[in-house]
């Protein structure tokens, strides 16, 4: 019975490789309801020349509209402040709803919501996971304190190696 309980307690999320054919007007086109206030890039090629210019570790999220998990963190992503001024602030950001062509960025599959973060001399770091076994860059609402606590590490490091 326990056994049962802890598999149900694995993160939903939503198998990759969906089309994804939207357009749709906001006051930050690239924000994609992530955040309107953060300096979003547009291309992964060019998140990570500016992680190496600004020093800046790259957060990377995958993520896609008809997903209702995406949608769930995107909600809770907006709306904790201490976040998203750290991200506006700290780090270079990027959301995508398409892949981003790097399979360094699937070290355990094309799966969305997914965050990884880059460093910038360019390793994408795998060792910063969420909580959930069977898909480790997955965060569910719920986890936004432990989002936070991964992106402190993702610039910790950073200044370790410098
Ligand atoms: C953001 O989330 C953290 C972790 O859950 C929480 O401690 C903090 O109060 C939240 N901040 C805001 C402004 O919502």
């Amino acid at each position: 019975m326990l056994r049962w309980v802890i598999l149900l307690t694995f993160i939903g999320i939503c198998a990759g490789a969906a089309e994804q054919k939207r357009k749709t007007v906001k006051p930050n086109p690239l924000s994609k309801g992530w955040g309107d206030e953060i300096n979003w890039v547009q291309s992964y090629g060019e998140g990570l020349s500016k992680a190496v210019r600004s020093q800046k570790p790259l957060m990377v999220i995958h993520h896609k509209d008809e997903c209702p998990y995406s949608q769930a963190l995107k909600k809770a992503f907006v709306a904790n402040d201490t976040l998203q001024k750290m991200a506006k602030d700290e780090f270079i950001m990027i959301n995508l709803v398409e892949e981003a062509m790097d399979k360094n960025l699937a070290p355990d599959g094309y799966y969305v919501p997914r965050i990884l973060f880059v460093d910038p001399s360019l390793t994408v770091r795998a060792d910063i996971t969420g909580r959930y076994s069977n898909r480790h860059y997955a965060y569910a609402p719920e986890d936004i304190a432990l989002l936070i606590s991964n992106m402190n590490k993702a610039k910790v490091l950073l200044h370790n190696e410098l």
